[in-house]
């Protein structure tokens, strides 16, 4: 077999066989197949695409380049939430512990920031103390214990998808439906959990701009995972405006604690509480409203917030700064943006927020670049929302005073204040199953 011919052959639109895609990923992994071929490769599927049997194979190789994590040894059923990246999106810290207390399991590998997006790996780690890294006992442990443990993912976990996805960052390739599929859900296989609960954003602070292009990777990543028989739910939910007011990492942490102690906002409130009852609807727990209400409850009666501080504690992290988030160490600059007119915010910029946000420290510049955990942004004026001339628009937050003019000027540009309210946009657009898209 040749690359040469693969790639002529996925050129024309033709179908790769299983013994291709195998060839294809276990050579370019071993390092016998070169950058310069499968960047023409990844050119050629992101112009002509894959069918739903090649993505399935190509995901399965993927995951199966490293290792596979056996969930065995931890009673019940696991459940696992991937989101496909977005702006202030800190929802695992808030679902995780729901899930936890009403019964599910979570066992669950996390990444860091990613461009404009956050990563939940960095905003746990703002937790003073809180350890990230376990070892695979410490890790089923803490699981069995608190019913969830959250660390960063494992170096070997679908090595395959760290060597492609690294070489479509630098070939245009990111952005295309196979591709985003068979990453995702090469490590969500790899990790081992029974049941996935995608969250696909849309928007534009997401990698699909569109709905129709969002519920087309939702439809692609439930059929992989049902294929490899994990129960698997998509919803796709808004990215055109930031979850939540917080983006900076211990901002974050701060912003899920109100959450999880019924004092969050609106958005963000309803967005976890609608992931969490997803996940524990695939568990078993119950129909989609019984499960909602048990969320719900978690939160009213405090145990999703105590199942969190066990959990952190139990990874060697800090409570207290979770019981009173002003403990965690404040940014030493603190700048009020106000509104120059009266009007209605008519447009948020998801994604030149999240840069704003990492101008001001709290993200990644390059990839060696130290993270400032107290460093972000509070948003004070949100979509939709009125306000008046010399309002407070959003609150920066940062360790270097030099950064507050750039970070002030893109957030300005990010945000558009117009005369008339514009219309409601849902927060969650669709929800898919194996043989299902709802809209709402
Ligand atoms: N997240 C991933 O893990 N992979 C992609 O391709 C896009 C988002």
């Amino acid at each position: 077999m040749r690359m040469y011919d693969l790639i002529a052959k996925k050129k024309h639109g033709e179908i790769l066989t299983d013994e291709e895609i195998a060839y294809m990923i276990g050579g370019y992994v071993k390092g016998e197949i070169a950058d310069y071929q499968m960047s023409a490769m990844l050119m050629a599927i992101w112009f002509k695409g894959m069918t739903d049997h090649e993505i399935t194979k190509m995901t399965e190789i993927m995951a199966e380049s490293g290792d596979m994590i056996d969930l065995s040894p931890i009673e019940g059923k696991k459940v696992d939430k991937h989101s496909t990246g977005g702006v202030g999106d800190k929802t695992t810290l808030i679902v995780a512990p729901i899930v936890a207390a009403c019964g599910g399991k979570v066992a669950k590998m996390s990444g860091r920031g990613l461009g404009h997006t956050g990563g939940t790996v960095d905003k746990l780690e703002a937790i003073p103390g809180y350890r990230t890294v376990l070892s695979r006992e410490e890790f089923f442990n803490t699981v069995k214990k608190c019913g969830a443990s959250l660390i960063g993912q494992s170096g070997n976990l679908a090595p395959a998808d760290k060597k492609l996805y690294a070489l479509r960052d630098v070939t245009a390739t990111v952005d295309s439906i196979p591709l985003i599929a068979s990453s995702i859900m090469s490590k969500k296989l790899a990790a081992g959990s029974d049941c996935i609960l995608l969250d696909v954003k849309t928007g534009s602070g997401a990698f699909m701009k569109t709905l129709d292009d969002s519920i087309k990777l939702a439809q692609t990543m439930v059929a992989i995972g049902e294929g490899a028989g994990r129960r698997t739910v998509a919803l796709i939910t808004d990215m055109d405006t930031p979850l939540g007011c917080g983006i900076g990492n211990s901002i974050e942490v701060a912003e899920s604690m109100d959450v999880l102690k019924g004092v969050g906002p609106v958005d963000l409130t309803e967005v976890s509480l609608q992931l969490a009852a997803n996940m524990l609807y695939l568990v078993g727990k119950g129909t989609l409203e019984e499960c909602r209400a048990m969320a719900e409850k978690s939160i009213t009666d405090g145990s999703a917030f105590e199942n969190f501080c066990t959990m952190v504690k139990e990874q060697g992290g800090d409570d207290s700064v979770l019981r009173d988030t002003k403990k965690f160490s404040q940014a030493p600059y603190v700048h009020e943006v106000k509104a120059d007119r009266d009007g209605f915010i008519t447009h948020m910029d998801a994604e030149k927020i999240g840069i704003t946000s990492v101008i001001l420290g709290a993200g990644r510049e390059t990839k060696e670049s130290d993270i400032d955990f107290s460093a972000g942004l509070i948003i004070h004026k949100k979509y939709g929302e009125a306000v008046s001339k010399g309002d407070s628009l959003v609150t920066l937050y940062t360790s270097r005073q030099d950064k507050l003019p750039d970070a002030e000027k893109l957030y300005r540009e990010a945000v558009e204040i117009g005369a008339t309210e514009p219309k409601k946009v849902p927060l969650i657009f669709a929800r898919v199953e194996k043989d299902s898209v709802e809209k709402f």
